[in-house]
């Protein structure tokens, strides 16, 4: 355990966002998403985290969400080491008909808007009752393509972070922050 927090120690140059700052944008994003849902009801949210670095966020805004919610994920992958390939690859899809429902897309980041270009156009296409998009971060000076972005959490500046479900070379998913790594991490 002390070997692990000494680990920390040497590999984070900064928490960019801390547990309490998460928790306090949370309520604050739930209190906004309860708010503009409220007349479903009767019908259920259909929530799809976009995998992997969803996870963490969406099941915390889950939690908070106080309407029938369905979830569901997709997957798509661009990224190796640091940087996006660009090429957007969709590795699973979800597991249902969307047509007539609102949908709720998570994310934890967008960067160069590559992966929401595709999958937005993609689940229009199927005619959702609604289609949302609600990402903890938005890196908007790497953005190559528009992204509407619903619901934020937080902007931030260039730099490449780990934590909360986001990770380098699959680490650091499960840190309870979002931090930045040391660049000599990145040797
Ligand atoms: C990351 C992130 C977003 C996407 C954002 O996914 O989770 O899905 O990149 O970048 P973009 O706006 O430039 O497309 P990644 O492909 O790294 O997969 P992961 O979620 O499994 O880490």
């Amino acid at each position: 355990m002390q070997q692990w927090q000494e680990h920390l120690k040497q590999i984070i140059g900064e928490v960019l966002i801390d547990e309490a700052a998460l928790h306090k944008r949370l309520d604050e994003l739930a209190e906004q998403i309860n708010h503009d849902y409220q007349d479903i009801q009767a019908e259920r949210l259909v929530v799809v985290g976009i995998l992997r670095g969803s996870v963490l966020f969406m099941s915390d805004l889950v939690r908070r969400l106080q309407m029938p919610v369905e979830l569901d994920f997709m997957s798509a992958s661009s990224y190796g080491g640091t940087e996006s390939t660009g090429t957007v690859r969709i590795t699973k899809d979800i597991g249902q008909d969307i047509r007539g429902k609102h949908v709720l897309l998570v994310e934890d980041i967008i960067d160069t808007g590559n992966t929401m270009s595709r999958l937005i156009p993609m689940l229009q296409k199927r005619n959702p009752a609604s289609l949302k998009l609600c990402s903890l971060l938005n890196k908007p000076s790497r953005r190559l393509c528009e992204v509407n972005i619903d619901y934020q959490g937080f902007e931030i500046e260039d730099k490449f972070v780990v934590g909360y479900g986001l990770d380098y070379n699959g680490n650091y998913r499960h840190l309870p922050v979002v931090a930045v790594l040391k660049p000599e991490c990145y040797a």
